[in-house]
């Protein structure tokens, strides 16, 4: 069987570092799937991705195959089965959003162009780096001739903080957890929602309710602890830790890419929106989705209430904020 090639941009940083080792032990594609990685760094980056070679090569993992570094998007992506843009500019002193969105831009928009050109006909993009809905919006426009829900921005970690935010609270385990969906931008506007989740096959605000002491309690728990708590938790990650999550992104963008080609029957996604939900058409919002092996799709038909309604609303305005600044920078 021929092995899947996988590209891993901002290769040489912290959730580079996280991902790689994952990837070519099998995390990613199973026991019995070889891989090639392809590694994307800015110069600066190379010597850090080449040394993660180097201790690749060490790992003797009998599923990798090859570990290419280079600095070209276009050798980069030659070929690739599935991308993960990792390497972002982040925000530094003094940088205006606009700056943040107008140099970002500069990294997607071509990287979107060189997947365009040379990804194989089968290609799928997670995009992690900040801001990542806007990112994987500019590379999917960059990319006329992938199909745009090829393309998505990873929310799996937002996700994954609310199962365990939930577990807890309920003294559940996460496998018992089903239903969570994160709405909206990858930022503290994001709506974590359990409106619709169930615990061990019962609705969580019921059992929220018998543990907090009553409906009003759970409410209250959900809007003043839940949503704040799992919506800042990047920000709570580096004051703790002085830098932003690294191992547990990598994990997430690992289940996103595993989950879309395994198959699943719910998580999060941003993912292209064709108007569900009322979010306009173009965007690349999060939504509870599923996968049958061949991409995410967004599952439809859920109810929602003034609360949840006002909240999405909150934070796709917050994405057509950033679309329409990119716009005016004549980037999108
Ligand atoms: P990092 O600074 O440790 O690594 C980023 C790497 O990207 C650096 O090695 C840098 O040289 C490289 N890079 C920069 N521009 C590049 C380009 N044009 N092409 C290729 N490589 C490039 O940062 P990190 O901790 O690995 O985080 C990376 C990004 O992921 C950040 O934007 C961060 O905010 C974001 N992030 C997203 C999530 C999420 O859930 N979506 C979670 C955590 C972090
Ligand atoms: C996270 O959610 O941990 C990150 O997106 C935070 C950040 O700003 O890098």
């Amino acid at each position: 069987m021929d092995a899947t090639t996988i590209t891993v941009t901002g290769a040489g940083g912290q959730i580079g570092y996280a991902l790689l080792f994952r990837i070519a032990s099998g995390a990613l594609l199973g026991p019995d799937r070889s891989v090639r990685l392809r590694l994307l760094e800015i110069p600066q980056g190379l010597r850090s991705a080449e040394g993660a070679a180097l201790e690749l090569q060490d790992c003797a993992f009998p599923l990798l195959q090859s570990v290419d570094i280079t600095d070209d998007a276009r050798t980069a992506f030659d070929g690739a089965n599935l991308a993960l843009l990792v390497g972002a500019r982040p925000r530094t002193a003094g940088m205006e959003r606009a700056d943040l969105l107008a140099a970002n831009a500069g990294i997607f928009g071509p990287q979107g162009a060189a997947l365009n050109e040379v990804a194989a006909s089968d290609i799928r993009v997670v995009v992690v780096g900040n801001p990542a809905n806007t990112n994987a919006l500019i590379a999917a426009a960059s990319a006329p001739d992938i199909p745009g829900d090829r393309f998505a921005a990873l929310t799996r970690l937002d996700h994954d903080r609310a199962l365990a935010q939930l577990a807890q609270a309920t003294d559940a385990s996460v496998t018992d957890i089903r239903g969570i969906a994160i709405w909206g931008n990858h930022s503290a506007t994001q709506f974590p929602d359990v409106d619709h989740a169930t615990v061990a096959g019962r609705p969580a605000r019921e059992v929220l309710a018998e543990r907090l002491g009553g409906a009003e309690a759970a409410a209250t728990w959900l809007d003043d602890e839940f949503v704040p708590r799992v919506a800042k938790r990047g920000a709570e990650i580096i004051s703790v830790r002085g830098s932003s999550s690294a191992a547990s992104a990598a994990n997430a963008a690992i289940s996103h890419l595993r989950d879309s080609v395994a198959g699943t029957d719910g998580t999060s996604a941003a993912v292209l929106s064709r108007g569900e939900y009322g979010v306009p058409e173009g965007l690349y919002s999060s939504f509870p989705v599923t996968s049958d092996g061949s991409g995410y799709r967004i599952v439809e038909g859920l109810d929602l209430d003034d609360r949840a309604r006002s909240r999405i609303d909150a934070s796709v305005a917050e994405l057509v904020a950033e679309r329409d600044a990119v716009r005016e920078l004549g980037l999108l």
